[in-house]
C-alpha cells in the first residue's frame, strides 16, 4: 500500500501534528477535546503526537487513548530536542494531506480547527490561528514583559512575511503545498515561520483567542530566544542574500560599544589609568562580538575551532581600527570640511571601520561557505 496522501479523499481528511514535551496529562483532554469538535463533520481524523523522548508516562496515555481514538505518538530518540524538527518528522509520518499543526496544552481551541479548515479552500496555502489579526486576543494574564517580548519577535519578522502572527504555532496547511522538507532548516519554536518564508507560501489568517496553558509547564526560556534570533539571521540570509548580515552585524557591534565602555569605566573605576583602561577594554568588547557574530550574524557558516577564529577576529578588528582611526587623520588633515565639522570625520572613520570589518569578517574570519550560507 502506498504511503502517499490520497489526494482525492483531501477534503474529508485531517493529519493533526501535535509537538509534545512533558504533556503527559493534557494529552487526554487534548484528544477529547479535538473528537468532540470533529464529530458530526464527517472529516476522518488523526491526531499524531511527536514526542521528544518525554518519559513522562505519555506514550502509555497515548496507547491507552489510541484504543478508541485515533491517537498515536511517535517518539524521537537520540537526537536534540526540538519542537520544529518534532514538527517536521510529524509531517513526514501523518497520512492525510490536510494538517493542522497545534500545541498539546490547549492554548489552541481546537473548535476552530474547522474554520482554520474552511478558510484553507480559499486561494492560499497556510491558514494561521492568529493572536493579532483583527478579534485575536492573548490571554489576559500576560505579563508586559511577556506582550513586549511577543511583539518584538513579531516585529522582527516583518520584513519576512506579510502576517500579522508569524510567531503563531497554530496553522492549517496542505502537505502538497509545502517545500521539500530537506530543504527546511529551522530552529527551534517558529516552524510555521519556516515554512512560509522557504516555501513562500500564500498565507491568511483567522483571528484565535488564545490561553495560557493551566496544566504544565511552558518550554519556552531564554535559550529558546537565542535560537529564535539564529533562525531568524538565517532566514534573513535566505531571503535578503549576506546583505541581511549587515543589521545584525551592526547590532552586535552597537552592543560590543556597551561592553567597551563598561570596561573602560569599570576598569577607572577600580583604580586603573585612564589611558590603560582605554587600550584594555578594546579586548573584551572584540571578543564579545566574535562571540556574537559567531552564534548569530554567521552562525550557519561552518563551524571553525574558537581560538583560531578569535585571533583572526581579533586581527580583523585592529584592522578595522587603524581603517577608522587612519581614516580620521586624513579627513581632517587634508579636506577642509572635515577639519571644520570634526563629527562628521568620525562618523566617516566608523563607518568606514565597520565596512571593512564586516568584509573581512564576511570573506576571512567566519570563512565563506556558500553551500552552507542558506
Ligand atoms: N517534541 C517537542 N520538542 N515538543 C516541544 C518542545 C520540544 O523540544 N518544546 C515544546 N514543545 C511542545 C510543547 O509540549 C507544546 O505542546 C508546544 O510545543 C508549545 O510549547 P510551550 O512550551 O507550551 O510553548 P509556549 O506556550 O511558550 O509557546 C507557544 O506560543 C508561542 C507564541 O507565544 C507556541 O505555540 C509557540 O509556537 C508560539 O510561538
Ligand atoms: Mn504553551
Amino acid at each position: 500500500m502506498s504511503t502517499e496522501p490520497d489526494p482525492k479523499s483531501a477534503g474529508r481528511t485531517l493529519s493533526i501534528i501535535v509537538p509534545t514535551f512533558r504533556e503527559a496529562a493534557n494529552i487526554a483532554p487534548l484528544a477529547e477535546r479535538i473528537a468532540a469538535a470533529l464529530s458530526g463533520t464527517g472529516i476522518e481524523w488523526e491526531l499524531l503526537l511527536v514526542d521528544d523522548d518525554s518519559d513522562d508516562g505519555g506514550e502509555a496515555v497515548a496507547a491507552e487513548l489510541g484504543q478508541r481514538l485515533p491517537v498515536r505518538m511517535v517518539t524521537r530518540r537520540d537526537v536534540p530536542r526540538d519542537l520544529s524538527l518534532a514538527v517536521i518528522e510529524g509531517i513526514r509520518q501523518c497520512r492525510f494531506d490536510r494538517l493542522v499543526v497545534m500545541d498539546a496544552d490547549l492554548s489552541h481551541p481546537p473548535e476552530r480547527i474547522v474554520d482554520l479548515l474552511a478558510a484553507l479552500e480559499t486561494d492560499c496555502d497556510m491558514i494561521i490561528g492568529s493572536r493579532y489579526s483583527p478579534g485575536g486576543t492573548v490571554d489576559k494574564s500576560w505579563s508586559l514583559y511577556r506582550v513586549l517580548n511577543s511583539q518584538l519577535a513579531t516585529w522582527l519578522a516583518r520584513p519576512l512575511v506579510k502576517c500579522a502572527d508569524p510567531m503563531s504555532g497554530f496553522f492549517a496547511t496542505r502537505r502538497g503545498a509545502l517545500p521539500d522538507l530537506r530543504t527546511l532548516r529551522p530552529m527551534g519554536y517558529k516552524i510555521a515561520l519556516e515554512l512560509m518564508v522557504r516555501g513562500r507560501l500564500r498565507v491568511r489568517e483567522i483571528p484565535i483567542d488564545f490561553r495560557d496553558r493551566s496544566v504544565g509547564f511552558s518550554k519556552m526560556n531564554w535559550r529558546q530566544q537565542l535560537r529564535f534570533l539564529r533562525h531568524l539571521s538565517r532566514l534573513y540570509n535566505y531571503k535578503f542574500g549576506s546583505l541581511a548580515r549587515v543589521p545584525f552585524f551592526s547590532a552586535v557591534g552597537a552592543s560590543g560599544l556597551l561592553v567597551d565602555l563598561a570596561c573602560y569605566l569599570g576598569l577607572q573605576w577600580v583604580g586603573v589609568e585612564h589611558r590603560l583602561a582605554r587600550f584594555l577594554s578594546f579586548w573584551p568588547a572584540v571578543g564579545w562580538n566574535w562571540a556574537l557574530n559567531r552564534g548569530l550574524t554567521f552562525s550557519e557558516r561552518a563551524r571553525q575551532p574558537h581560538l583560531g577564529q578569535l585571533a583572526r577576529f581579533m586581527a580583523s578588528s585592529l584592522v578595522g581600527l587603524a581603517v577608522n582611526v587612519g581614516s580620521y587623520a586624513l579627513l581632517t588633515s587634508y579636506v577642509d570640511l572635515f577639519d571644520r565639522h570634526r563629527l562628521l570625520a568620525f562618523f566617516c572613520g566608523v563607518g568606514l571601520g565597520s565596512i571593512v570589518n564586516f568584509l573581512v569578517a564576511d570573506l576571512y574570519v567566519y570563512g565563506r561557505r556558500p553551500e552552507t550560507d542558506r
